[in-house]
């Protein structure tokens, strides 16, 4: 996988990745708007076909992490690590000390996989994500670099 930055053209393929992969799903206004706001946008490619994305902000020493997903048909091979590896290079290049994240308490496969970067847990929003038909909390998790 080759890793690039996001443009406006990939949105509405991230917005389709998206829908399929999180009952909260990030729309296009929300990808739009980390791209103006000058956020740290990636996006992951192999044989010219976007898998994967990931998008952080960077405030002074710290950065969170805000969306990370990939393509349901390449989860579990290795492109997520690739993903993030190369957001905690670009954070420790831009003087970041220490990344910051929010996870929903059911999401088991995003949790296991953060704690394959030894994130620890560090707070919690309770309700934080509401649907009509339910809330979830959604566990802070921070690391340093
Ligand atoms: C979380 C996510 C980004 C991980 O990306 P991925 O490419 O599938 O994960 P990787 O193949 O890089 O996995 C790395 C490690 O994470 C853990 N992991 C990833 N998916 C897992 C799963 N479904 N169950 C258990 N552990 C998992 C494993 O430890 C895995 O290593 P292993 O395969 O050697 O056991 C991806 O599953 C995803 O897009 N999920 C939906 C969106 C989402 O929840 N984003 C996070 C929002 S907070």
């Amino acid at each position: 996988m080759n890793i690039r930055p996001m443009q406006e053209s990939d949105l509405s393929t991230l917005v389709t990745i998206e829908q399929s992969i999180t009952p909260f799903p990030w729309t296009l206004g929300n990808f739009a708007d980390s791209l103006v706001a000058g956020h740290s946008a990636w996006v992951g490619y192999q044989y010219g076909e976007i898998v994967g994305y990931a998008v952080m902000s960077i405030v002074a020493e710290e950065a969170e992490l805000l969306n990370i997903g990939i393509d349901p048909e390449c989860q579990r091979c290795g492109r997520g690590i690739e993903l993030m590896v190369h957001l905690l290079q670009i954070a420790k290049e831009n003087g970041v000390g220490r990344m910051f994240l929010e996870v929903r308490r059911s999401n088991i496969s995003a949790r296991a996989f953060y704690d394959q970067f030894y994130f620890n847990e560090v707070g919690l929003r309770r309700d934080y994500y509401v649907t009509h038909k339910n809330c979830e909390d959604a566990i802070v998790m921070a690391r340093n670099l």
